[in-house]
């Protein structure tokens, strides 16, 4: 049988980044990330993520390809992140993407980003149907349900802010640097830390707010004035456990309606502390809990080289007229 060589590239948000994955192995997989530059304004400035895209891409493409005893002619597909996500950085992904299929003379592939926060996970272990997979990130929030492979039916999500996006905001108000999320979770490993009830938000089926608590976080802080170290580490767990929890009591009830044989983690928040740590205590025994390692919740393109995988699998290849969907639908 024919080796498969799937050359992927994720140019989606504020990570440039491309893999290679030969038969299921990954061979490549490099990533250039932003989030020293973005840092002075506070989040990801769109027309700068654009800019250092392009600036970078070819840098990052060439690296990748350094493997050694790597011939960029066994190549057979490539696969790019057509959406969702920042209409500009998306556009340098499927350029460079249509360029090098194109020149290659391979199928591309058309990969949605957040299927690629799931399909993560299979980095870990091969999935098993019906499964049920929560994505926590800067910009989504989101309980899918997956009868089957690649069939993906949102039962949840958030009628606000994402919980990347409310996180990084009572944050900023705590005075810790972007990304806010990161730096909650490092403030809530160390010592004993006293913590508070924050209210419980409950919005109708599987459905999620943050918004609110987001607000109540913002104005008590404001309220609070000058805080001690000691002080924001209270109000960094406090809010951690809250907005985590709110997540895993409705995957909770989830799982009780859709008896999934696994649950799996993807996107950003999914490097949390709490929220790993919670979600394999609540409910490991009852189904197979995956929890993404480290280097795959971030943006990546090992995890679109892994959702092309299943896509070459169906014959689901894309038009060399494809344009980027910044809005694309799961
Ligand atoms: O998936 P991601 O890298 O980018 C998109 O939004 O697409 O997610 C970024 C989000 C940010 O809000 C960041 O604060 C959050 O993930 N994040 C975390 C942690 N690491 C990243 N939030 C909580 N705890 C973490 N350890």
């Amino acid at each position: 049988m024919k080796d498969e060589v799937i050359l992927a590239i994720e140019s989606s948000c504020d990570e440039t980044a491309i893999a290679i994955l030969k038969n299921g192995e990954l061979l490549a997989n490099t990533v250039n990330t932003q989030i020293e530059e973005h840092k002075k304004f506070g989040g990801v400035y769109p027309e700068l993520a654009s800019r250092l895209h392009l600036q970078n891409i070819t840098a990052v493409l060439s690296y990748a390809l350094s493997l050694k005893g790597f011939d960029y002619h066994t190549i057979t597909h490539i696969a790019v992140t057509i959406g969702p996500g920042l209409p500009g950085a998306l556009q340098i992904g499927v350029m460079a993407a249509k360029t090098l299929a194109t020149y290659l003379n391979v199928p591309l592939i058309g990969v949605h980003h957040l299927a690629g926060h799931i399909y993560a996970n299979e980095f870990v272990k091969d999935f098993k149907y019906p499964l049920l997979a929560i994505i926590a990130s800067g910009g989504n929030t989101e309980i899918v349900y997956l009868k089957d492979e690649l069939s993906f039916e949102i039962i949840g999500e958030t009628l606000d802010d994402a919980i990347g996006e409310a996180l990084d905001k009572v944050a900023r108000a705590l005075g810790l640097p972007y990304p806010g999320g990161v730096n909650i979770d490092k403030l809530t490993k160390e010592g004993d830390i006293k913590t508070f009830s924050l209210p419980c938000v409950r919005e109708k089926g599987y459905n999620l707010s943050y918004s609110g608590l987001k607000s109540h976080l913002l104005r008590l802080i404001e309220k609070e004035g000058d805080m001690t170290l000691e002080r924001k580490k209270e109000y960094a767990l406090s809010t951690e456990i809250a907005f985590m929890n709110q997540l895993l009591d409705k995957v909770e009830n989830a799982i009780k309606d859709y008896n999934p044989k696994m649950l799996v983690i993807g996107g950003g928040v999914s490097a949390n502390s709490y929220l790993r740590k919670e979600a394999q205590r609540r409910f490991m025994g009852k189904l197979d809990v995956l929890i993404p390692p480290l280097w795959c919740t971030t943006d990546n393109a090992a995890m679109i080289a892994k959702v092309a995988s299943h896509l070459i699998k169906e014959k689901k290849e894309a038009s060399l007229t494809i344009s980027s969907q910044p809005n694309m639908k799961l």
